[in-house]
């Protein structure tokens, strides 16, 4: 097992303007080994901007990134060597096997060897066709050997443009399965961008969402849905009203012949059991959660393209 660091990326108030144009506006952010950060955003928000400075394809503006203690602007070629990456199309030669594309990567970076190549490709599930030339692939296929091209050197830090684009369900099921054991067994550190809003919240420890440059919200994903509103359909409504007052000191509102009110989801066994215990007749218990995509929608508004 390599040493690293606790945090692998760090991002401090970078900041990119193209031909006059501010990109980026500041964005600070952090991803701790083992962690799978997850990056949303409309389309044009910045999110590949931000990830090709981070992968060295281009240069931030002002600010600093660093990857396991090596700042990309001082020591470009150690912070390099942590990281793999796919952004936009992986680049990939369709007139020679797959095989043959990871060899000649494999050939540029120290220390890379047939076995490694061959657990990778194993690891995203392409052992059948790997010795098929790569103009005989399907999408979903070359974003597996793409996916195996970033991982083969043992990446401490594995960035991700919109991994999903043209993965069938088997293949995002893959996907997310080899990315949560890539990241719990060997402690790498995921940084992915998606418009899947539901495979973040499947996939993802943290979350950060990025607008107009900005980066306006950055939290745990398991402090998205901390409560929920809960509504019962009970007969007597009066008497459960107070009932959940006296009991549970929860200010219940009576709508549309329902009790509504937000509770810890932690509670809500124990509070309806104590419902059904002092008699009342529970029709029916159900629940609202906020989920991502109202809380994406809410903060970026349904927004044109600027
Ligand atoms: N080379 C460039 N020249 C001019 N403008 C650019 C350039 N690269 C990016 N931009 C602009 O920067 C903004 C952010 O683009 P970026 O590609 O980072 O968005 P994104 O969040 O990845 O969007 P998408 O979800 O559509 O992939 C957009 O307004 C885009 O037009
Ligand atoms: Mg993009």
């Amino acid at each position: 097992m390599k040493f690293v660091e606790n945090d692998v990326l760090q991002i401090e108030n970078v900041t990119k303007t193209i031909k006059g144009k501010s990109i980026i506006k500041g964005i600070d952010f952090k991803i701790k080994a083992g962690e799978i950060f997850g990056f949303l955003g409309p389309n044009g928000a910045g999110k590949s901007t931000t990830l090709r400075m981070i992968v060295g394809l281009s240069k931030p503006t002002t600010g600093r990134i660093t990857i396991c203690g090596h700042s990309i602007r001082n020591n470009y070629i150690s912070a390099m060597q942590h990281v793999g990456c796919i952004i936009e199309n992986p680049d990939l030669y369709d007139y020679i096997s797959g095989y043959k594309n990871l060899e000649m990567l494999a050939a540029m970076s120290k220390g890379v060897h047939h076995d490694d190549i061959m657990e990778t490709v194993v690891n995203v599930g392409m052992e059948n066709r790997i010795y098929d030339k790569v103009s005989t692939y399907s999408l979903g296929m070359k974003q597996r050997l793409g996916l195996a091209q970033a991982l083969m050197h043992h990446p401490e830090l594995l960035v991700l443009d919109e991994p999903m684009n043209g993965l069938d369900p088997q293949g995002i099921y893959m996907f997310r399965t080899l990315i949560k054991r890539l990241a719990e067994k060997e402690q790498i550190a995921v940084l992915i961008s998606s418009h899947l809003i539901s495979e973040v919240q499947l996939l993802c420890d943290r979350v950060a969402i990025i607008n107009d440059g900005l980066i306006i919200k950055d939290m745990p994903i398991h402090e998205l849905i901390p409560s929920s509103e809960i509504s019962w359909e009970i007969v007597e409504l009066e008497k459960g009203q107070a009932f959940l007052a006296s009991r549970f000191n929860i200010a219940a509102l009576i709508v549309d012949g329902r009790l509504k009110a937000v509770v810890d989801l932690k509670e809500l066994a124990s509070i309806n059991a104590a419902l059904i215990a002092a008699g009342f007749e529970l029709k029916t218990v159900s629940s609202a959660h906020q989920s991502l995509e109202s809380l994406f929608l809410g903060l970026t508004g349904h927004q044109k393209i600027m």
